[in-house]
């Protein structure tokens, strides 16, 4: 009797506790979603709009087109048509013009849960921080952390000033080391081929107390003057790792650091200049955030960019802040090892496939750069710079644009960049598709040009004399020619397309 009164009375206990924990577990689920309760919708928002499929060559935002019934709706990319962006345009141009680092989007796809911000309707919405100040000091922290990691750039006892991009830092810096300049106005100088917005940007706010001069060659014999150099390092266009030209007491230097980052190169060292500039656009890709900050030694300089910055926009969006705070943390986890890894990844496979294509050219030439020791990686690393700086060698070609823009290909002319036509950039950083474009139109030009020099072999006193000679060569080429990999391309899959590019070659030669 009492054994089976104890077993009753475990029963009941056994019962009563599964009840319990029911309860429990069911409020804990209800108290959690009601914890979701301002940002549910918002997430649901996002995850929905992330989800539409815009087949690999397009993406939808929250903030973009919408159909009638309130649908987002695909932005594809160029080159690329339909609902969702599944269709190849035939016989797009490329565009190649353009720095958006978007060859980074894939890494914050596969980080999208990390790299995600959630903002309430009530964030920061003053002016100011608490302490008053116009910057995140766990984001100056965090910059702070992040030199130290890469080992890029000195930033111990220095001032850090935020900016709306790099680009208002680039003048805010003239601003600054020109209120030094005493009768004449300071001349502002680059090392051509330079970033074309130093002059644009120059000539523009163009004061009593500054003036865009030009290249820092025609200077070189007159260090009586003031003078502010633009150093931009690895340089944009060329890749470059550069130096000041212009040395002594009345030369100040503004260090463009955009691209001093292990994707686009080896790190030698930390750079410790008085004045540094970096841009979020080129480290992360997030361009449209429109983020930088400058790294400055001398408290006056320091005082002056402030003051610049509080007079032109009272400090960067707080929006910006939070998400560039978001996007280093990323960014720092594992070292840095892994946003940097993809990004080295990426741009040696694109800069190995275009110095192969092209190291079949005569006609054109791409710039030398050489493999370097990095600190940051430990090893010696090739290069991967941002752009391709193209030389059209021919006397025909030498303008150089026009030349690429009639094989559907638009760069950026070299006269931007203060050098002569025979010049183009190509840009390295865009997204995958452009990139796959570009590689293919340059393909088809270089192919191209070794059939003309075939053909000049083939046929007597070297010219060339019957079409159908030059057909059976023409698909002989395309058929023989493995170094080239037409059969991988999709565009020249097919027998239908080559036999059209076999007939628009011809066009164009005859
Ligand atoms: C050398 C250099 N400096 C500055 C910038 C401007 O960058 P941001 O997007 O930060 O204004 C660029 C952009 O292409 C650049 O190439």
């Amino acid at each position: 009797m009492g054994k089976h009164n104890m077993s009753l009375t475990y029963k009941l206990c056994l019962g009563f506790s599964a009840i319990l924990n029911l309860l429990f577990f069911s409020f804990l689920i209800r108290s959690n979603n009601s914890d979701l309760g301002w940002s549910r919708k918002a997430s649901e928002e996002a995850e929905a709009v992330a989800s539409l499929s815009c087949s690999g060559h397009g993406r939808a935002y929250l903030d973009g087109f919408v159909l009638d019934g309130g649908k987002p709706i695909c932005e594809c990319n160029s080159c690329y048509t339909g609902l969702d962006c599944s269709q190849l345009v035939p016989d797009c141009v490329v565009d190649a013009d353009s720095g958006n680092p978007i060859f980074l989007e894939p890494f914050w796809r596969q980080n999208a849960a990390t790299s995600a911000i959630m903002m309430a309707g009530w964030h920061r919405m003053g002016y100011e921080f608490e302490d008053g100040s116009l910057i995140s000091k766990e984001l100056e922290k965090k910059i702070r952390k992040l030199h130290a990691t890469v080992g890029n750039a000195v930033t111990e006892g220095r001032y850090i000033v935020f900016g709306a991009g790099s680009t208002q830092l680039l003048n805010a810096a003239v601003h600054a080391l020109a209120a030094d300049a005493s009768s004449s106005p300071a001349k502002v100088v680059a090392s051509a081929p330079y970033y074309p917005v130093y002059k644009s940007q120059t000539d523009l706010f163009e004061s009593a107390k500054f003036k865009f001069e030009g290249h820092t060659s025609s200077w070189m014999n007159s260090s009586s003057m003031n003078f502010i150099e633009f150093v931009t390092s690895p340089n944009n266009p060329d890749g470059q790792l550069k130096k000041a030209f212009l040395q002594g007491l009345n030369a100040k230097q503004i260090y463009d650091l955009a691209y001093y980052w292990p994707h686009y190169t080896a790190i030698p060292s930390p750079m410790d200049k008085d004045l540094m500039i970096f841009t979020l656009s080129k480290l992360t890709g997030h361009a449209g955030s429109r983020f930088g900050w400058a790294i400055i030694k001398n408290k006056a300089v320091y005082e002056r960019m402030v003051n610049y910055m509080d007079l032109n926009t009272y400090g960067v969006s707080r929006e910006t802040q939070l998400r560039t705070l978001k996007l280093l943390s990323v960014v720092l986890e594992g070292n840095g090892k892994q946003m940097f890894s993809f990004g080295y990844e990426a741009m040696r496979f694109r800069w190995e496939k275009l110095s192969k294509i092209l190291s079949a050219s005569k006609r054109f030439s791409i710039q030398q750069l050489t493999p370097q020791q990095c600190t940051f990686s430990n090893e010696v690393r090739a290069p991967t710079p941002a752009f391709a700086w193209i030389k059209c060698e021919k006397e025909e070609d030498k303008d150089c644009h026009a030349t690429l823009s009639a094989a559907k290909i638009i760069g950026r002319a070299g006269h931007v960049f203060g050098v002569d036509s025979t010049y183009v950039r190509l840009s390295l950083v865009n997204g995958k598709d452009d990139f796959e474009l570009l590689q293919h139109r340059l393909e088809m030009l270089v192919f191209q040009e070794r059939l003309v020099n075939l053909m000049a072999e083939f046929t007597p006193g070297g010219h060339v004399t019957r079409k159908s000679n030059f057909t059976v060569a023409l698909n002989a080429t395309y058929v023989s020619d493995e170094n080239f990999g037409y059969y991988t391309n999709q565009e020249m899959a097919s027998e239908d397309s080559r036999n059209s590019h076999v007939q628009e070659t011809l066009q164009t030669l005859y």
